[in-house]
């Protein structure tokens, strides 16, 4: 059969067509499955990892999966209008966030849209997400205290401007009150909080905003919120918007608390779609990279040298376990990223030991160079008290004849547990910590019934403020204690007035 000029022609013409629209698949894609929140996409053959893709119906997604034949993407919205066959194109752009002032005082998703309903965003720069962390040189160690305001905290496991501090602890045991309280107690610091909420309920949520709104809070911070009703994407997304967020303000010589509430959640929805993307399941059926979806976020907290404007973000991550197991897979690899860890037990929760921090198992292993030299002084012995109270405790429980060192010590001991229980949302200036920290450790207290000591410290705080000023003053501006004679001078002349309940 012979074969005519034309037609030959004509093939021709149709493979150099289809030459070029080979071309062009390496921008634009089909997508050939779609469930669960993820697609699996023929052609994108240029797509980056992590880039940002747009389905036809203008839903974002993001390469995750780059295989030989497809490409794994993740849906970053609703998957309803997407069908098998719609095409998706690649926009060359990494996920980014909008960074900036304009983002203070606002709530907003992971990909910095506002949520709160006041209003568009009008923030002039964006930030990628994924980000490689500050280097070696451009850091500088830990140096400036971080006031949470809470005594148990700032007195034993005190944190620094730049530190990572996990907190962690069953559900239920004050975990979100500890970070609340501390953005509070940022007020007039020179400090910007970002509150990245993961997985948590919209009312929960809701309730945190109106507390920090409530005590003006919001003023100097942003929260981040991809609540349990996102998809998981959105989820494992949040805290690496959060800290993009923060990094802008950090590059800018200025200081940022971040709070991530909570990681577990956040590892939760990071396996949920890495199975659903069918990448091998490793322990507790994490993907094995789960180690590094925390230390590449965590490793973003720094403490930037003179050279780079010495700002700083501190990271609070928090980490929920089952049943106090802290050597489960998740906590031990926060644990071992992270600068110490807030213990939180749920039998002192309990008990009415509130804030529950557990001072045995709670450690800062940067902190202590940043605590102020009058905190220092006054916290020096306490953690060793309240370890040989608890100590003690159990063995007086036999109830036989106690020694009088034994009896002093149980008696210091259950004075110093009453005087570091602190309500919610009330924190405590640095200077008055120091005041009933000291009045505590000298022996003032030994005296006051057990019951009378809360009362005791309330009164004391609120007649220092009337009646000596000045000393508080010096604390605060020089940091260090005042004179001996005129601590012990007000001390005492406090507790002429003090009345005893009967
Ligand atoms: N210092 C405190 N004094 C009194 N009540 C407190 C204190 N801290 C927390 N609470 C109360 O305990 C409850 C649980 O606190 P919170 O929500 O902070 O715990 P959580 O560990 O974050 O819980 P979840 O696991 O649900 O996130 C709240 O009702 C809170 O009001
Ligand atoms: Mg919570």
């Amino acid at each position: 059969m012979g074969i005519k000029a034309e037609e030959i022609s004509a093939l021709i013409k149709k493979q150099i067509e289809n030459y070029q629209s080979e071309i062009e698949v390496s921008d634009v894609g089909t997508v050939i499955q779609v469930g669960d929140g993820i697609a699996r996409v023929h052609g994108l053959d240029n797509v980056m990892a992590g880039e940002l893709v747009e389905f036809s119906n203008g839903v974002l997604g993001l390469a995750q999966n780059l295989d030989e034949n497809n490409v794994g993407l993740v849906i970053l919205g609703p998957t309803k209008g997407i069908r098998e066959g719609d095409e998706v194109r690649r926009t060359g752009r990494i996920m980014e966030v909008p960074v900036g002032e304009e983002l203070i005082g606002r709530v907003v998703n992971p990909l910095g849209q506002p949520v709160d309903g006041l209003g568009p965003i009008n923030a002039t720069k964006t930030r990628p997400i994924e980000s490689p962390a500050t280097g070696v040189m451009d850091r500088k160690s830990v140096h400036e205290p971080l006031q949470t305001g809470i005594k148990a905290i700032d007195a034993l496991v005190p944190i620094g401007r730049g530190q990572r501090e996990l907190i962690i602890g069953d559900r239920q045991t004050g975990k979100t009150s500890v970070a609340i309280d501390t953005i509070l107690n940022q007020k007039d610091q020179n400090m910007i909080c970002i509150y990245v909420a993961i997985g948590q309920k919209e009312s929960t949520v809701r309730s945190t905003v109106e507390t920090l709104r409530k005590n003006g809070a919001l003023e100097y911070s942003i929260v981040v919120t991809a609540s349990a009703s996102q998809p998981a994407p959105l989820l494992y997304l949040a805290p690496y918007a959060g800290v993009s967020m923060a990094e802008e303000f950090m590059f800018n010589g200025k200081h940022v608390l971040i709070v991530y509430d909570d990681l577990s959640k956040q590892a939760a929805a990071y396996r949920e779609l890495s199975l659903l993307l069918r990448r091998p399941p490793g322990r507790e059926a994490f993907p094995g990279d789960v180690f590094y979806l925390h230390s590449r976020l965590l490793e973003r907290a720094a403490k930037l040298s003179d050279a780079h404007g010495a700002g700083s973000i501190t990271a609070l991550p928090f980490v929920e376990t089952q049943a106090g197991d802290i050597s489960a897979y998740i906590p031990t690899n926060v644990i071992s990223i992270t600068d110490g860890q807030i213990f939180l037990q749920s039998d002192l929760f309990f008990s009415g030991v509130r804030p529950a921090i557990n001072a045995g198992l709670s450690v800062s292993r940067v902190g202590g160079s940043a605590q102020i030299k009058a905190m220092k002084k006054v916290a020096g012995t306490l953690r060793l008290d309240l370890a040989s109270f608890r100590e003690l405790e159990a063995f007086s429980q036999f109830g036989s004849d106690l020694d009088k060192a034994t009896q002093d010590k149980l008696n210091r001991g259950a004075r110093t547990v009453e005087v570091l229980k602190q309500d919610l949302n009330k924190p405590l200036k640095v200077e008055k910590q120091v005041m009933i920290l000291y009045a505590l450790t000298r022996g003032f207290l030994d005296d006051i019934p057990v019951e009378d000591i809360r009362r005791f410290e309330a009164e004391f705080l609120s007649w220092l403020d009337q009646n000596h000023q000045p000393l508080l003053d010096v604390i605060r501006t020089t940091g260090n204690l005042p004179e001996d004679k005129d601590m012990v001078d007000a001390i005492t002349a406090f507790k002429k007035t003090f009345a005893v309940s009967a």
